[in-house]
């Protein structure tokens, strides 16, 4: 069983899933706007979940109905992670969403490979502030990659360093981006958020706490099988 349990890999999102920084992005985004005199709303904040930076930005001009020039928005960007990583330089592992660090060190226990697959530039920092860079086998940010999810490319990435196919890894994820994106990579998807949520994931739990892990594991065998 152990020498099973060894080819098998998790790939975490990070924003949503590991941390509630979801609502710290929205804060840090929704600031921006409205110093440039407009407003948007919590739902159309969803759409923003697992997106890019510039791409995030593109969406909420758009919003907001304003044409920005390549510069003005490099530094309507760079306003708003200063905003971000502001937010962020508090955090600890108290701030880490339910069950989640328990989960991943329950994982690494058993043999499981770990990665992270997240689209944020600040991945990095933010598993640093929670003190939990050492229980990662790989981390994939937004530094490393060419195209943003839905593209496969952060989770084939984190496959690749975890030196497992993709049909032996599961994701988890909270953005429908997310769950797109593994699907596509071939890999078993797990979203985590409110029931009717992410209705293309294996299946959904409201926390990573609230995974049955031996499911999941049947899930990745009978994936690759
Ligand atoms: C994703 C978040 O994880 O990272 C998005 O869900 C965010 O909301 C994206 O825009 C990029 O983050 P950053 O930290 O590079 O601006
Ligand atoms: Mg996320």
């Amino acid at each position: 069983m152990e020498d099973e349990i060894d080819q098998i890999g998790f790939l975490f999102d990070l924003d949503g899933v590991i941390v509630d920084t979801a609502v710290l992005h929205y804060k840090a985004w929704r600031k921006l706007a409205n110093s440039l005199g407009f407003d948007f709303t919590e739902t159309q904040n969803e759409e923003l979940k697992g997106v890019g930076r510039m791409d995030s930005l593109d969406r909420i001009l758009g919003w907001g109905g304003m044409t920005l020039s390549h510069n003005e928005k490099l530094e309507a960007a760079a306003r708003k992670n200063a905003w971000y990583t502001e937010l962020t330089s508090t955090l600890t592992a108290n701030d880490a969403l339910p069950g989640a660090i328990d989960f991943i060190e329950r994982a690494q226990e058993k043999g499981i490979k770990i990665g992270l697959g997240s689209a944020s530039k600040n991945a990095l920092p933010v598993l640093k502030q929670l003190g939990i860079t050492g229980l990662f086998d790989v981390i994939v940010d937004g530094h490393a990659l060419t195209n943003n999810k839905p593209d496969p490319e952060v989770f084939l990435k984190g496959a690749s360093g975890l030196d497992l196919l993709p049909s032996s890894i599961a994701v988890f994820e909270d953005a429908g981006v997310g769950i797109e994106a593994a699907l596509s990579g071939g890999m078993t998807a797990i979203g985590i958020g409110p029931e009717g949520a992410l209705p293309d994931a294996a299946f959904v739990y409201s926390s990573l706490g609230e995974v049955d892990m031996e499911l999941v594991i049947s899930l990745i065998q009978k994936n690759r099988s």
